[in-house]
């Protein structure tokens, strides 16, 4: 399995190959993979890449040897529920075929995890074509994070929308918050859109406030890792404060994200798992420390937006507008 390294942009366009599961799990915890779509595909792959390795001769020593990966890959990131998704999926194809071989096996696990990925490309599509409609000509659009293609398997959630729209020569020009600790929008989302030679400002997460309050933002556009049955979303660090000063300026706040995201067994967003990353992605930028040895840190890498700030989830099964809680089942049934 063959991944572009995402810690090296913008800086180098290196491959990392993976031989097997572990350094597939290792990938996806250093963030050289990252993106709630994009990791559930690696780790369905790295799933698949557990059974071609194995060789086990029997069909109960392949099971242990698979379920032992799915273990491994389902502890490496707890926020976004797409790796959860995928993950289950892959287990489903062991329980549903308990009596087949393991070559059969190996083949429908790998046939799985492509059409997982598969999935989240022809999602991407839809998603960007509802996004679209959105969004008017000359728009200044505001996105946090990456939500582009590397975050996905093709095109992106937000960013979708945004390469639809410039595709449909709508002229947008995007304002990509830096997205602190780890510089997603920085590094990577302005590499994405700037290789598209769509028009891209990179400001501090910071100054949204003040673009805002200038009049220089028409809508928000960000992704999520996690939506809870309620609508509340779970999304990079600074995406709640995003939601409440548009609220304050009255900006559309939109949501873009894959059915693949959407998680109906938690009610809302308290109940979400936010990942606690380590103090390091704050206490140093680029190999270089800004902060005191002795400074106490705190670095949760994800928020809680209440669905109340947002003004509709753009979906690949159309566009959810409130109340959340009946048209996100809805669409979902
Ligand atoms: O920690 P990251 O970089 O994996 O966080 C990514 C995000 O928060 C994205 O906005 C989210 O995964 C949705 S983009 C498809």
């Amino acid at each position: 399995v063959c991944l572009l390294d995402q810690t090296k942009l913008p800086l180098k366009e290196k491959y990392l190959e993976c031989f097997d599961y572990q350094s597939i799990a290792k990938a996806i915890k250093e963030m050289r993979i990252r993106g709630a779509p994009a990791i559930g595909v690696a780790a369905a792959f790295g799933i698949a890449l557990a059974a071609q390795n194995s060789t086990a001769k029997t069909l109960d020593e392949f099971l242990v040897e698979v379920r032992e990966a799915t273990s491994v890959l389902s502890r490496t990131r707890p926020t976004a529920v797409n790796l959860f998704r995928a993950i289950n999926r892959m287990i489903n194809i062991l329980q549903t075929n308990k009596n087949t071989d393991v070559l059969t096996l190996k083949r429908l696990l790998k046939k799985e995890a492509e059409a997982i990925a598969q999935e989240e490309e022809e999602m991407s599509q839809r998603m960007g074509e509802y996004g679209a409609t959105l969004v008017r000509k000359g728009a200044n659009i505001l996105t946090h994070c990456n939500a582009g293609a590397l975050a996905t398997v093709d095109l992106g959630t937000a960013l979708a929308v945004i390469r639809k729209a410039h595709e449909q020569g709508k002229k947008v020009h995007v304002y990509a918050d830096e997205t602190r600790p780890l510089l997603q929008g920085a590094r990577l989302t302005t590499w994405e859109l700037i290789k598209e030679g769509i028009p891209t400002t990179l400001i501090c997460d910071n100054m949204a406030g003040f673009l805002m309050q200038q009049g220089k933002v028409d809508l928000i556009l960000v992704g999520a890792d996690r939506i809870a049955a309620n609508g509340d979303v779970a999304n990079k660090i600074g995406t709640y404060s995003l939601a409440v000063l548009a609220r304050e300026h009255q900006v559309p706040f939109y949501v873009v994200a894959p059915t693949s995201t959407i998680d109906l067994a938690i009610a809302n967003g308290n109940e979400i798992p936010i990942e606690e990353r380590s103090a390091t992605e704050v206490t140093m930028i680029a190999g270089q420390r800004i902060a005191p040895e002795e400074v106490n840190i705190y670095n949760p890498a994800f928020d809680i937006t209440p669905a109340r700030y947002i003004s509709a989830i753009v979906t690949d099964r159309g566009i959810i507008r409130p109340p959340y809680t009946k048209n996100l089942a809805k669409i979902l049934s």
